[in-house]
């Protein structure tokens, strides 16, 4: 696994790259999709053939943030993430306004199929209507709690063509990720037990992205050949590591990750 030093949009062309050697363009999913910014940037990079987009837009599948009736002191209220979501999480309004402005962005786009629905029963829409192994990418951002990153992982493996590349957003343990009630980091360590997939590049970033695919398929070589050609500097760690990644955050406020 190579932890590279980039932000996540230096990866997808890294993606984009390994999916040209090997003759491929991708059919993609993103899971949680909110205003589409994120779909944008993936779609001008990886140049997707079908572009599936699936977000719930809904304040119902927020309440899941936290199990307990009173918070625990190391999370942040609801309320703290309302600037980032345009308005009050508990009203539906706010999502029904960010899921306009989603379907705006992309319309008049063939390529772009919006599913307004929770990720679970979108994954089996998309297997009944498409088959399994019918996409290439799959980006997982919808609900970052360790249950729900598990379950997208599990569901939307078969969903994933052999040299598939499923990236995960937030895959971090920091401070800031303990705020939001983070799991994606601790999810994809259960899933990789579980799953023939080896993670790839992680950034070295707070709230970072990491790459998996399937342990020995043609699109890890690639990745890896990309990331080799590239002008990036990283460094390369056993794949066992992972789980005991976390940032931490120099005296100057600089976040890298570190295994110590
Ligand atoms: C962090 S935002 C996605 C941001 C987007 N990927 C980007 O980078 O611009 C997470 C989104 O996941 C959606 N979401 C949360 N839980 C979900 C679920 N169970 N099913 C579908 N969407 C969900 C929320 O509505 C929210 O819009």
């Amino acid at each position: 696994m190579k932890v590279v030093d980039c932000p996540r949009t230096r990866l997808y062309a890294i993606v984009a790259e390994a999916f040209d050697t090997i003759g491929c363009q991708p059919a993609m999913i993103e899971l949680g999709v909110h205003k589409g910014d994120n779909a944008e940037l993936l779609m001008e990079a990886l140049k997707p053939r079908r572009s599936v987009l699936i977000d719930a837009w809904s304040a119902e599948a927020l309440k899941a943030y936290s199990h307990f009736e009173a918070l625990p002191p190391w999370l942040l209220p609801l309320t703290a993430f309302e600037r980032y979501f345009g308005g009050s999480l508990s009203d539906q309004a706010t999502f029904d306004r960010t899921y306009e402005i989603a379907v705006q962005r992309f319309a008049g786009d063939e390529r772009v199929e919006i599913i307004r629905d929770d990720t679970v029963p979108a994954c089996a829409r998309l297997r009944d209507r498409h088959g399994a192994g019918s996409f290439d990418f799959i980006y997982v951002d919808a609900n970052h709690q360790y249950e729900y990153v598990l379950r997208d992982l599990l569901h939307y493996q078969d969903l994933l063509a052999e040299d598939g590349v499923m990236m995960l957003n937030d895959c971090c343990h920091s401070l800031k990720g303990m705020n939001q009630n983070l799991g994606v980091l601790e999810a994809v360590g259960n899933f990789l037990k579980r799953a023939e997939f080896t993670p790839v590049a992680l950034t070295s970033t707070d709230m970072g992205d990491l790459v998996i695919a399937r342990q020995g398929s043609a699109v890890v070589r690639a990745l890896d050949a990309a990331l080799d050609g590239s002008d990036l500097s990283f460094v390369e760690v056993m794949p066992q590591m992972l789980p005991a990644a976390h940032i931490r955050v120099s005296p100057q406020g600089r976040a890298r990750v570190s295994f110590a």
